[in-house]
């Protein structure tokens, strides 16, 4: 690829979103420490070349990372935007982790919730603030002709505000969540669902997870009342777009959907799997899991997450003692090895939800416990090394969402896992799309169907849990970050599916 910064310093290729690949921390001393991420965007930038000057703008999240801008650290190639916490905190707390991820991933308690308010009206301004804020740093640092690449539903603003102030750049936006279906969307305020679909189609290229979600987006979009947006009918495998004017006047624009299906990045799973400290790992948590009675080790069902309400953990607890209630057979010889990982502990309703994911698995330890084995192993402080471990040690993985973008453990565990594993997998998370073939498949509200399934996947012959995770395992990984990105990248740069006119 050509140089991807021109004379002037301006970039030709930016990422824009709001978490940053690099976060901060102020030391007891005053000192900071940075700490860098990993993703596929990350994987995809560095598949570009360290050299090429490309450009990730990203908000400050934390203190440190104020206190990083402030004093004016940084690292090459990350732009991160101070936007007042107030205004950040309304944005990403107040719309897009209570509003617009709870109706894509159909959250709400609809009797009592959501309530489109005065309160909801003022956050909303902030989401727009912020979004323009975005919009312009992206308008100041790109080159003329530049690709830029806006990330998920924290930015659905930005490409229609960027495209107003610089008409001349290629703008593409990926969704990492699910899309709401049409009933469900409309539950936003008319004018607030018309922004956001056209704030979307102000992108030359719009990236999803999966059909299903490119489908509802498309859905919502022909659905937004009184505008000009119209769909084409999809055609299988064949180029897909939307065509609109928002003046409800020729000439109409197009806007592309291309799905990208996000893999697992085998190479890193296996390498960093079997350093020193995922072997220690492994030993403390063997110690932990036990021998059954007769000697022989205790399987283990197996699930990280992000404390997160639509990974459905809790559901998944009631499954397993479901499972102990219907085949006491397997007392003593199991362990539900849980991994329940802090996320978005400013709302009450997370940490409500973590909570009780904690009190469910103690409550299950105490009935069913005995000296000699614990059937809940619950660790709720994050560790990468350690979920590679259980990753490694897993029988069966239990991925159960109640809806999911992708799910990216659901394509992990398969690839690190010792012996193989078999994949309990929710027929709601967009990785079902690549791996039903080889999964079993739940409903995440039948905790008795998922019971049933924990129960054949504890029994499932070796040879064909061999078989079936090693299908998983390629299928997982047909896709791996780097191409990705580089596929996104190139389509929109050189419009692959023909250029939106
Ligand atoms: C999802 C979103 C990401 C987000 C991540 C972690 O995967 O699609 O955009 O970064 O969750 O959530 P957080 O709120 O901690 O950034």
């Amino acid at each position: 690829m050509a140089s991807t910064q021109d004379a002037q310093g301006a970039a030709r290729v930016l990422v824009a979103s709001n978490r940053g690949p690099v976060s901060y921390e102020v030391r007891e001393d005053g000192s900071l420490h940075s700490r860098r991420g990993g993703g596929g965007v990350v994987s995809g930038l560095s598949a570009i070349g360290p050299d090429a000057g490309a450009l990730w703008v990203c908000s400050a999240l934390s203190d440190g990372d104020r206190e990083a801008v402030r004093r004016g650290v940084g690292e090459d190639g990350v732009l991160m935007l101070d936007i007042p916490a107030e205004v950040h905190s309304e944005a990403y707390n107040g719309i897009a982790n209570s509003v617009l991820w709870f109706v894509h991933h159909m959250l709400y308690q609809t009797p009592l919730e959501p309530v489109f308010d005065a309160e909801f009206r003022r956050r909303w301004a902030s989401y727009e603030t912020y979004n323009r804020a975005f919009a312009q740093a992206l308008a100041e640092r790109a080159a003329p002709g530049a690709a830029v690449l806006v990330q998920d539903y924290h930015l659905c603003l930005v490409p229609g505000m960027l495209r107003e102030l610089r008409p001349d750049v290629r703008i593409g936006h990926f969704s990492h969540t699910p899309w709401a279906p049409p009933e469900y969307f409309r539950m936003l305020p008319d004018d607030i669902r018309a922004q956001l679909v056209w704030g979307m189609l102000g992108a030359d290229r719009l990236g999803f997870l999966t059909w299903r979600w490119a489908y509802a987006f498309m859905n919502c979009a022909g659905a937004v009342d009184g505008e000009r947006i119209v769909p084409m009918v999809p055609v299988p495998s064949k180029p897909r777009w939307i065509e609109h004017t928002p003046t409800g006047r020729p000439p109409l624009r197009k806007t592309w959907i291309g799905v990208h299906g996000l893999g697992a990045d085998a190479e890193f799973l296996r390498a960093r799997s079997h350093e020193a400290d995922v072997a220690e790992r492994m030993a403390a948590l063997r110690d932990e899991i036990g021998s059954a009675p007769d000697g022989t080790a205790r399987r283990t069902i197996v699930r990280v997450d992000r404390t997160e309400l639509s990974k459905n953990i809790v559901r998944g607890l009631l499954a397993y003692r479901q499972l102990l209630d219907d085949h006491p057979e397997w007392r003593e010889r199991v362990v539900h090895v849980a991994f329940a990982y802090p996320s978005r502990q400013d709302l009450a309703v997370y940490r409500e939800y973590t909570a009780e994911v904690q009190r469910l698995a103690e409550e299950i330890n105490s009935r069913y416990g005995t000296p000699g084995w614990t059937p809940v192993v619950l660790h709720v402080k994050d560790d990468f090394a350690r979920s590679l471990a259980a990753y490694r040690l897993a029988d069966v993985a239990l991925v159960n969402p109640i809806r999911d973008g992708m799910n990216l453990v659901a394509k992990e565990v398969p690839v690190v896992s010792d012996e193989g594993c078999v994949l309990v997998l929710s027929r709601e998370a967009g990785a079902f799309e690549e791996l039903r073939e080889d999964a079993i498949a739940v409903n995440p509200y039948d905790v008795m169907g998922t019971a049933r399934a924990l129960h054949a996947a504890l029994t499932m012959r070796p040879e064909e849990r061999a078989e079936r995770s090693k299908r998983l395992a390629a299928a997982a990984t047909a896709l791996p970050p780097a191409q990705w990105f580089l596929d996104q990248l190139h389509a929109l740069e050189e419009g692959a599916e023909g250029r939106p006119a």
